[in-house]
């Protein structure tokens, strides 16, 4: 079943797809970080290279980055960097997005098994024969999504402005929004738009439940509350705590809180997103609400990983050229918009 309690034309994917066999290397040793840290500085120099990391990524890999950031910000950085080549410290629809904004610059991803659960959701013969059982409406997809469901799609958006990308598309318009039904739930209820959603998830995100989030504001009443619109929780926790719940992309998180007179805050995604916080709003305090909110492929890249990508020009990644014309248009139009 759809949300909308439609039929699906193809058997809807309700199951956490986890990462199954990745296996995450072990923390590396800090002492060893500084040296491979200049090193990777002074090939990424030699070979012309930007090197963008998310939020999610290794503490030692987003200091290590020209440019921290959430999916738009990079996706923004990837389509006007100046370098010939980008190194994409994140998962490979990420790096298929750069290569798509940036079909001339070489795009390398140091772990090719950085995948992600939530656009493996959904192939593009499923959403092919969703659209066939909705003709005529307009497919928003999430940027979490391989090249060629993007290429199937009228719109992509980030968790960062997926509600302008929403509100920028005429009301009588029927909207198919995908893959994610949390992130789909709550753009219903803030943009008052019926959608209808496909039934994905991200296992992280769907890992936090309401209850990790109720007992820390039991114990925490004063702390503000910044939940990632992918959480499994998202509109249980707007119950339990109204106002004070701030539903946000990992940017927008680290902008609220550099600006919040606040001094605790508690955190629903992934924990990498902790380093960033710390940095950039230093002498708060940023607790998780579930620290075994881990996502494993973005875990996947090490320093030694990315100074063996640079060093050697390795992973290249390429989308073929029929595909990333037809993604361009739709991740064109989610860059656009604010
Ligand atoms: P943002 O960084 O765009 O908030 O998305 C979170 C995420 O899950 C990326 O994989
Ligand atoms: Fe995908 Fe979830 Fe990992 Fe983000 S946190 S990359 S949505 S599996």
């Amino acid at each position: 079943m759809t949300l909308d309690g439609s039929t699906p034309a193809a058997p809807m994917p309700l199951t956490a797809f986890g990462p199954g066999s990745v296996v995450v290397p072990p923390p590396g040793d800090p002492a060893t970080f500084p040296a491979l840290q200049a090193e990777i500085r002074e090939l990424a120099r030699e070979h012309n290279a930007v090197v963008l990391a998310h939020s999610y990524e290794r503490p030692e890999i987003q200091d290590v980055a020209d440019h921290v950031g959430d999916s738009l910000r990079l996706s923004r950085i990837a389509a006007s960097a100046p370098e010939s080549t980008i190194v994409f410290c994140g998962v490979s629809f990420m790096a298929e997005t750069a290569k798509i904004l940036s079909p001339d610059k070489r795009v390398l991803l140091p772990d090719l098994a950085a995948g992600c659960s939530l656009a493996d959701s959904i192939t593009v013969e499923q959403l092919r024969s969703w659209k066939a059982e909705h003709r005529g409406a307009v497919v928003v997809s999430y940027v979490n999504t391989s090249a060629a469901v993007k290429a199937e799609s009228d719109y992509c958006c980030t968790s960062s402005n997926a509600r302008a990308v929403i509100d920028a598309i005429p009301a009588d318009r029927r909207i198919l929004f995908l893959p994610d039904m949390f992130l789909g739930l709550w753009l219903q209820r803030v943009t008052g738009r019926k959608l209808t959603i496909w039934l994905g998830e991200c296992h992280v995100h769907a890992g936090i439940r309401p209850s990790d989030v109720a007992e820390w504001h039991r114990r925490e009443p004063n702390a503000e509350l910044l939940i990632h619109p992918e959480c499994g929780c998202t509109s249980q926790v707007i119950e339990i705590a109204g106002d004070e719940a701030h539903i946000l992309s990992t940017e927008g998180m680290v902008t609220y809180a550099e600006r919040s007179s606040a001094d605790t805050f508690l955190v629903a995604t992934e924990v990498g997103i902790l380093h960033r916080l710390e940095q950039k709003a230093p002498g708060k305090r940023f607790v998780p609400v579930n620290r075994e909110a881990v996502c494993q492929y973005m875990k996947l890249t090490t320093l030694e990983k990315l100074r063996d990508a640079l060093r050697l020009g390795v992973h290249e990644i390429d989308v073929p050229a029929e595909v990333a014309a037809r993604a361009r248009v739709a991740l064109e139009r989610m860059i656009a918009i604010a």
